[in-house]
């Protein structure tokens, strides 16, 4: 269980990253959404303990990030992968989870080799476990990452935009091991792509601009756009402003938008549609954005 309270991130006096966030985060597969900037990266490295908070606590498992104590207990029970993990190109990938293993405290030999055999097995990249990493490709880079995170067996897992730049067959691939990954620990995942959240997760939180702007199931999220999603079709022209346009598709009779909001009477034919999971994020990201204006 994380228990977070009015976390507060201010960088270099002026850049408010986060602006009182409380989440409480229980256990299985938790998702954090939100645009470019939103502050998501920011506070998954205040949660692994890497960054600290400007105000507000945190608390992992019951140990408090505010004294070193509780830091020390707190990262014994996580594993991270970053948005951007550095590799060492020409360490093999079962070499470079030795080191990390190391680093990690995992300090004898037999117990080491014992867990990194386990872990490439679980990611399988049994076969090229003996190559340099720079001849991965981005796939087996994402998961020889969630190796490495999962050495010293962590009871929270936080990964940080791990889909980013897989293809479409990789990013189902990585999505069931996560799946798999929360049956034994909790684990918090950061994206931009709904989609990965509806496939995967029970529970999300939807940040915007250092705030949290929705907290549900992906279902409550869809419910939020329920009767605002619609098709409109036209001779070409682009459907009224103040409809946002969600995607657009050429037929052979004219053009058909999928748009949110309403269309009213200046579209009599407009169809109403169910909504999907994307159209609930982007209908939430227009009510904040009208908020907050
Ligand atoms: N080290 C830093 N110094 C100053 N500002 C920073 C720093 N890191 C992040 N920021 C700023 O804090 C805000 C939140 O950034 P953060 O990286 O947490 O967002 P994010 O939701 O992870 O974005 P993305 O989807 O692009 O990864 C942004 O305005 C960003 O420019
Ligand atoms: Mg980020």
């Amino acid at each position: 269980m994380i228990e977070i309270t009015n976390l507060i991130k201010t960088y270099a006096g002026k850049v408010h990253a986060l602006n009182g966030i409380e989440l409480e985060i229980g256990s299985g597969m938790f998702g954090l959404v939100g645009p470019n900037g939103a502050g998501k990266t920011t506070l998954m490295r205040i949660i692994a303990g890497l960054l600290r908070p400007t105000a507000g606590s945190v608390r992992v498992f019951g140990h408090d990030l505010a004294s070193q104590r509780g830091r020390q207990e707190a990262k014994a029970l996580l594993g991270y992968l970053p948005q951007e993990l550095g590799f060492y190109p020409n360490l093999s990938g079962r070499e470079f989870l030795d080191y990390m293993a190391i680093l990690k405290g995992v300090t004898d030999s037999q117990e080491r080799k014992q867990q990194i055999g386990e872990l490439i097995e679980l990611v399988r990249l049994t076969e090229v476990a003996d190559r340099r990493l720079k001849t991965y490709s981005g796939g087996m880079k994402r998961r020889i990452g969630i190796a490495q995170a999962l050495l010293g067996k962590p009871k929270l897992l936080i990964v940080d935009e791990p889909t980013v730049g897989l293809d479409p067959e990789e990013r189902v691939r990585f999505r069931n091991l996560l799946s798999e990954m929360a049956g034994r620990c909790t684990v918090i995942l950061s994206t931009h792509i709904v989609e990965d959240i509806g496939h995967s997760c029970s529970d999300l939180a939807v940040m915007d601009k250092g705030r949290v702007v929705f907290r549900g199931a992906p279902s409550d999220l869809i419910t939020q756009a329920r009767g605002h999603v619609w098709t409109i079709t036209t001779q070409g022209e682009q459907p009224n402003g103040s409809l946002a346009v969600v995607s657009t598709l050429q037929m052979h009779d004219g053009v058909s938008y999928r748009v949110l909001g309403q269309p009213g009477a200046l579209y009599p034919s407009a169809q109403p549609v169910e909504p999907s999971l994307e159209d609930g994020y982007i209908w939430l990201m227009r009510q904040s954005a009208a908020v907050m204006a």
